[in-house]
């Protein structure tokens, strides 16, 4: 069987993109990162997939500043289709994606977020949880649907929130166990082994 083709969407830095490709790399996932697109024209993460050799553009949406709707959305989803993209990984990709990319990659486009979702979903996750005062957090990673980080759950990772911390280092400790934990969610839907019951993900 040929390795999946994967597309990547970025809104900045890039370190969750960047760790799918080393993962590819490195044969811990059996799939190729065949495009990555941001949202922001100088993202850092657009360099830094052109320093691991992975073809990156910008796509930056003419109408919204929050979603990713209309045009704008059918014109990701074509760029991914001609690159011969099957699965899309969201990584940091900061607006909600909507129509028509959602109908084009049906119960295929993922998402890490950095909380134990349903808890802090939006945007600075991390200091939300730090600020609520929870002792435990982590990430998540889910499928798309049209809700905001609302899809059914594939992965999640817990992280101790400790009393020293401040929302900069419970993200950075968060962001570690991002890395890891994408990889293993996205080998897990590529692989096939699973099922949706309603809001379920199951191995099969
Ligand atoms: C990551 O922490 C990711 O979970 C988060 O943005 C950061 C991007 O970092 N995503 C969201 O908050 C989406 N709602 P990265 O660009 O270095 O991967």
């Amino acid at each position: 069987m040929s390795r999946k083709r994967i597309g990547i969407m970025i809104s900045g830095r890039g370190s969750n993109m960047a760790a799918l490709i080393v993962a590819c790399r490195e044969g811990r996932l059996d799939a190729e990162v065949a495009l990555v697109l941001s949202d922001v024209a100088d993202a850092e993460g657009l360099e830094r997939a052109e320093n691991l050799d992975v073809p990156a553009r910008a796509i930056v949406p003419k109408k919204y500043r929050t979603k990713l709707d209309g045009d704008d959305a059918r014109a990701y989803a074509e760029a991914f289709r001609e690159a011969g993209v099957e699965f899309i990984c969201l990584a940091g990709f900061m607006r909600i994606v909507k129509a028509p990319l959602l109908e084009a990659f049906p119960g295929r486009i993922l998402n890490i977020h950095p909380s134990l979702l349903p808890s802090f979903p939006g945007l600075e996750a991390q200091r939300q949880a730090w600020e609520h005062g929870v002792k435990f957090s982590g990430c998540t990673v889910h499928f798309v649907d049209a809700s905001l980080d609302g899809g059914p759950i594939i992965a999640q990772r817990i992280v101790p929130v400790l009393d020293d911390d401040t929302a900069e280092t419970l993200a950075e400790r968060i962001l570690t166990e991002e890395h890891e934990l994408y990889a293993e969610a996205v080998g897990k839907v590529l692989s096939g082994r699973y099922r949706v019951m309603g809001r379920r993900v199951v191995r099969t």
